[in-house]
């Protein structure tokens, strides 16, 4: 399969998107940084674990939401290193704690709720999570694989 520059997914389960998850995470370049942006319950996390499979060949059932963290790390085949900055309330704060120096590390960077460091955010491939009926969900991928 390849990945052109934008690409929109319509997915009709939970099941659906982990598979696209998994098909983008067994392509992925190992330094890839990639930004998840969607409302609560658009399916990011679904999709994560979904990339985590495919990318380090872990089970999903090891993969959660970071809800007290805002990091969680993912060591498999690869790495993968899963932010939710969903309760980060300032984005400094973000790089006074160094977090962007696992942006160059060898391994997959993902980051849910990335809007608070948006404007800091080195060039990455987005992924736009929309909700369209109870279990249909509209997934945009922009960005380059190579
Ligand atoms: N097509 C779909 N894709 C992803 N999740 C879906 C889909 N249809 C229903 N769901 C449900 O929506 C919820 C998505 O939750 P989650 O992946 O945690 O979202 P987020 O991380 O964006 O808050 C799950 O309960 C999942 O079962
Ligand atoms: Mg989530």
């Amino acid at each position: 399969m390849s990945w052109p520059s934008r690409t929109e997914f319509l997915t009709q389960s939970a099941e659906e998107t982990f598979e696209l998850g998994r098909r983008l995470g067994a392509e992925i370049p190992s330094n890839a940084l990639i930004a998840l942006y969607g409302d609560l319950g658009a399916g990011k996390t679904t999709f994560l674990k979904g990339l985590v499979a495919g990318s380090s060949g872990l089970s999903p059932h090891e993969v959660s939401s970071p809800t007290f963290n805002y990091l969680n790390i993912y060591s498999g085949k690869q790495t993968l290193y899963h932010f939710d900055l969903y309760r980060l309330k300032n984005g400094e704060e973000f790089f006074l704690m160094g977090f962007d120096e696992y942006f160059s590390l060898p391994g997959i960077c993902c980051i849910e709720w990335p809007e608070v460091i948006e404007t800091r955010l080195p060039a990455c491939i987005s992924i736009r999570f929309a909700y369209k009926g109870e279990n249909e969900r509209s997934i945009t991928i922009d960005g380059t694989l190579s």
